[in-house]
This record gives C-alpha cells, sequence and structure tokens, in this order.
C-alpha cells in the first residue's frame, strides 16, 4: 500500500482508537433459562412477539418449550423459519414485511449467525423503513433503535449476539457487507449451551474456527483495550482446549459450555477492537459463492497470519504463549509458526481444506477490492494491504 493511503488508514483508526471510550458500548443483559423469556416479553409490555429462526432449528424443536411458553400467556407469535446462511437483503425485507403486517413489537433471533444478523437488519429497517440497508452499510448509519432484540445463539459461533454487527448479502450484486451500529447490540442474550449439543461436527468445528479468528483478529489489531486483550486471550485459549472435545463428542456439556463462552467473550472482544482481512475475504467470498463464513474463516487465516509476517508476530507469541501452544523461551517467529501450525492441524482433524479450488481467476479483482474497502480504513490491522496485494493472497488460497 502507497504511502498516502497507509497515512490515511492508521490516522482513522487513530482516532477511532481515541474516541473509542466515549462511544456507548454496552453488554446485552443475560437472560438465565429460557423460561424467564415470557415474563420478560410480558413485564415490557410486548403481546406481538416476532420469532426468527431458520430451518434446521425449528425441526429439531429447539425453539418448541419457547413457543409453547409464549402461546401459553396469549402472545401472539409470528414465526419466521426461512433464515438461510450468508442472508440476504431480500431474505431481510420479506420478514420486514411479515413483521409489518403482524404489528410484531419485538423479535427473539433463535440460531446462528445468519437469524442473529437477518434479526439485527429487521430491526434496523423496521425503525427506519424510509432508508435502505444498503444505505446502513458502514459505521453508525442507523438513526432510530431498532425495537427489543432477544438474542438466543444456537451456534459457537459469530458473538454477534454481542456484538455492534449485522452482515447482509446484497443478492443483485453478491457483495456481502457489514453494518455497525451499537443500537444493533441485542437487549438481552441467554446463552444456553444445551441448544448447542446437536450441532454436527463440521458446523460445531467451522463455527468454532470462526470464533478463534475472532479473538486472533482482535489480539493482534492496534486498537485493543485491556478488556479486549483479556476476552480475546482468554477465548483463544478455551476454544483451543475444547474444540477438539466438542468436534469427537458433540455431547461433551462442559467443553460446549465453554465454546460458548468463549465465542460470546470473542465476539467482546472483536466488537471493540475490530476484525481483519481474513474477515474482509471471507465476506467476499460468502457474498460470491456463499461459502459458509466459518470455513471461509477456516481457511483463510493461516494464509493471511502468515502474510502479516513481522507485523504481528510479537501479539502472536503472546497468545500463542497463552494457549499452551508455545513456549515462553520460543522466539517470536517460532511461536508465530507453531500457532499457524496448530490452525492448520485442526483444520486438517476437522477435514476443513487448505485451498478453495472454486474460486474463479476472473472474480479475483472485484472481490479483493470489496475486501480492501470493507478493510481499509476501519480495520487496525497489523500490516496494511491494497486491493492489489489483496489479490496475491486469493492467488494463493485457490492455489
Ligand atoms: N454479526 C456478527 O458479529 C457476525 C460475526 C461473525 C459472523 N457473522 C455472520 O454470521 C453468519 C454465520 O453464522 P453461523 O456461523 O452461526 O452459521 P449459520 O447461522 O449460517 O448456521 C449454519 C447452519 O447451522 C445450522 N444450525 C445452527 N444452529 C444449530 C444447532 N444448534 N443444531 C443444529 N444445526 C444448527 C443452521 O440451521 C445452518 O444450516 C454469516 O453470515 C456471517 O457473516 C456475523
Ligand atoms: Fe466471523
Amino acid at each position: 500500500m502507497d504511502f498516502f493511503s497507509k497515512a490515511y488508514c492508521r490516522t482513522y483508526q487513530t482516532i477511532f482508537k481515541w474516541i473509542m471510550p466515549m462511544l456507548p458500548y454496552r453488554e446485552p443483559k443475560c437472560i438465565e433459562k429460557m423460561e424467564d423469556i415470557k415474563n420478560i416479553v410480558l413485564d415490557k409490555g410486548y403481546s406481538k412477539v416476532m420469532l426468527i429462526t431458520d430451518e434446521g432449528i425449528r425441526v429439531q424443536k429447539l425453539t418448541l418449550p419457547l413457543e409453547r411458553d409464549l402461546k401459553a400467556e396469549k402472545i401472539k407469535l409470528t414465526v419466521y423459519d426461512q433464515v438461510k446462511p450468508n442472508p440476504t437483503v431480500s431474505l431481510v425485507e420479506e420478514v420486514v414485511a411479515l413483521y409489518q403486517e403482524n404489528g410484531c413489537e419485538c423479535i427473539i433471533a433463535f440460531g446462528g449467525g445468519s437469524v442473529m444478523d437477518t434479526a439485527k437488519a429487521v430491526g434496523a429497517r423496521v425503525a427506519n423503513p424510509k432508508k435502505s440497508l444498503l444505505n446502513m452499510r458502514g459505521i453508525m448509519k442507523i438513526k432510530n433503535p431498532p425495537p427489543t432484540i432477544i438474542a438466543i445463539p444456537t451456534t459457537a459461533g459469530t458473538g454477534s449476539e454481542t456484538t455492534v454487527t449485522a452482515v447482509i448479502t446484497d443478492d443483485q450484486t453478491h457483495r456481502k457487507y457489514t453494518i455497525n451500529d451499537f443500537k444493533l447490540i441485542p437487549e438481552l442474550v441467554l446463552l444456553d449451551h444445551t441448544l448447542t449439543l446437536k450441532l454436527p461436527p463440521n458446523i460445531t468445528a467451522t463455527t468454532g474456527m470462526d470464533a478463534l479468528t475472532h479473538a486472533i483478529e482482535a489480539f493482534i489489531g492496534n486498537s485493543t483495550t485491556d478488556d479486549s486483550r483479556k476476552n480475546a486471550l482468554e477465548a483463544a485459549r478455551l476454544i483451543l482446549e475444547n474444540i477438539e472435545k466438542v468436534y469427537h463428542d458433540g455431547s461433551n456439556e462442559r467443553a460446549r459450555a465453554n465454546m460458548l463462552r468463549a465465542s460470546y467473550m470473542a465476539g467482546l472482544a472483536f466488537t471493540k477492537s475490530y476484525v481483519g482481512y481474513v474477515h474482509a475475504i471471507a465476506h467476499s467470498l460468502g457474498g460470491r459463492y456463499n461459502t459458509p463464513h466459518g470455513l471461509a474463516n477456516a481457511v483463510i487465516l493461516p494464509y493471511v497470519l502468515s502474510e502479516y509476517g513481522l507485523s504481528a508476530i510479537k501479539k502472536l507469541k503472546i497468545m500463542a504463549v497463552y494457549c499452551n501452544v508455545a513456549r515462553p523461551y520460543d522466539s517470536e517467529q517460532n511461536a508465530t509458526n507453531k500457532f499457524i501450525n496448530k490452525i492448520l492441524d485442526l483444520n486438517e482433524e476437522f477435514g476443513i481444506p487448505k485451498t478453495f479450488d472454486f474460486i474463479r481467476d476472473e472474480d479475483i479483482e472485484l472481490m479483493a477490492k470489496h475486501a480492501a474497502k470493507e478493510a481499509n480504513p476501519l480495520y487496525p490491522v497489523p500490516k496494511e494491504f491494497s486491493a492489489k496485494e489483496l489479490q496475491k493472497i486469493y492467488y494463493k488460497i485457490k492455489s
């Protein structure tokens, strides 16, 4: 990246870092158990609730006890259970219409990141009906706060239950973009690991690698805080200690609880300290090829960490030592190599490929442009790459 573009990015990131303590970050309020939700809804005076979920979750009957609870209290429930991975603008608009037709007053998001992001986008649109999702892209573009959102994550995962972000794909352009606003942080969250016990091994692995990517990208960026560093380190350690356990034995409750806690902590870390080029590239693949988000991150992560070279090795050593992947006496470079090798070993164990041969040469220029636009100047990455430099990473990922 040329000198002036780099100076612009670094200045922008520094300003954001300075003003960060003044920004209205908050954590969602924790709900202890599913049975409490009906009372929360009643206490808030709502009688018409929208439940957003997906078919896989509904078929497993995970939402059934909640649906029964709400119906028993004569709360009118409108259910949308057709959320798809990498949710699109048209899907969000379908749900917005359903919400408005039924006069809903609040939203329960019951699912993975795709469901929670759909719920956030629906909330933003119903509160700001004259503003399109595209016009909410970027940071702090949402004027009126969404209605109450209760987030119930069923993957461990995106951490969307505690982040400022919703990631939506434009069906026309196949571009996946982020909407970031404090108003999108859900008001309430229920972290119930028992909902993740039936998550199949491949989704367990890829969503877990997404959470690990959040922890790593937040930690190695330049805009960390005491809190975000602590959360990122602890999340990474918990994930590395538990991800193989949950992959091989999904019914291991303790490991499932640790993973859910870790993905929440990684969400807390990156919502303050951002992600980086792994995510920017992953979003471009999600938009263009519908690549599942966690899978994309798992494959891209080792490439981007290697490309950062010397700029990230100091922090990667700290993380590697904290996670018992390296020893304090290892050099920074050796510790980083051990950390990257650990990620590659996990990917192999989980049957995650080393490359994505479906990437088409003719798509790379535009995807790299989109990734650069997402990351620069917002993400305080250890090393800045221009769109041209990012193209080289795409070629490596595809080879
Ligand atoms: N908002 C954020 O902060 C943020 C952060 C990272 C990723 N994301 C976005 O989140 C989306 C990915 O979310 P995800 O990785 O959680 O996956 P997902 O929500 O797309 O779900 C993946 C699959 O897992 C199934 N599933 C979910 N929970 C299950 C359960 N308990 N048991 C069995 N099957 C279950 C779903 O039915 C679906 O088929 C992407 O669009 C990504 O860009 C958002
Ligand atoms: Fe992610």
